[in-house]
């Protein structure tokens, strides 16, 4: 079963998962993120900037979940900007190490392929950020991906263009097809670590933590995962049936487990 962390905010969010990130840094100074894009993560890495003071960064590697497909990746909005803005630069990371799939149309048969062949050269992911659609897409992996996909083009859904629209001038601007990691290139990682805030994700995050595992709830893919922490805030979590044992659960833990 994932574990459940039901926290206050984001901020609480950000800093628990922070200080595991920067455990795993400290351990290992090539520790390899997967990173996640949308407003999720990001009170992940306002809490890094604290967690990673002092520590060695340089050798850490990136792997971004998605991006666009035929979006110009000085864009603001492509996720090749939103990584380095948000993550690379904020937090000193090496540029070099930081990889986002290859949305270029040019080539775009092959890119799926190549980015999985870096992953796997990198060693794996040891740590996913993952957020969820409410559709319970994870990635961009949209409803009725398989459990086995690699990074792949994908189609958006009307649904996650207008979701995303608030990032571009309209949602005509939001592109139609993306590149994503896989479900099963996700189920690899070591270690999944899915956020959720917010009341608009509450039947999301039932369905993919709670609900039936199916290619319709691509977030309930974490259920076949050995290690997932899902981190929620009291909204995100208000349609969890189990959310007493959860707390209950999170407030016995050995503190030696970790997350
Ligand atoms: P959000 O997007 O973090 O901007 O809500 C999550 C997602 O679509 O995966």
């Amino acid at each position: 079963m994932a574990e459940v962390v039901i926290v206050a905010d984001r901020d609480e969010a950000g800093r628990l998962v922070a200080n595991e990130i920067a455990r795993l840094v400290r351990s290992n100074p090539q520790t390899v993120l997967g990173l996640a894009t949308g407003s999720t993560p990001l009170p992940v890495y306002q809490a890094l900037r604290e967690s990673l003071e002092g520590v060695d960064v340089s050798h850490v590697r990136g792997f971004a979940l998605d991006e666009y497909v035929g979006i110009d990746p000085a864009h603001h909005e492509s996720y090749r900007s939103v990584i380095t803005r948000e993550v690379v630069e904020p937090l000193g990371l090496t540029p070099e190490n930081i990889n986002v799939p290859n949305g270029a149309v040019e080539g775009i048969e092959h890119a799926g392929a190549d980015y999985e062949e870096r992953i796997i050269a990198a060693g794996g992911i040891d740590l996913q950020i993952l957020g969820i659609g409410t559709d319970g897409h994870i990635g961009f992996n949209e409803p009725g991906s398989s459990f086995a996909s690699r990074t792949r083009v994908k189609t958006l859904t009307e649904q996650t263009r207008s979701d995303n629209a608030r990032f571009f001038d309209s949602k005509d601007e939001v592109p139609v097809h993306c590149i994503t990691q896989g479900l099963g290139t996700i189920l690899r990682a070591r270690h999944l670590v899915l956020l959720a805030f917010g009341e608009g994700k509450a039947d999301a995050v039932a369905a993919a933590v709670e609900g039936a595992v199916s290619a319709l709830v691509p977030g309930s893919a974490i259920q076949l995962h050995e290690h997932v922490t899902v981190v929620v805030d009291e909204a995100a979590a208000s349609k969890l049936s189990r959310a007493d044992y959860y707390k209950y659960a999170w407030a016995n833990k050995p503190a030696w487990q970790g997350i």
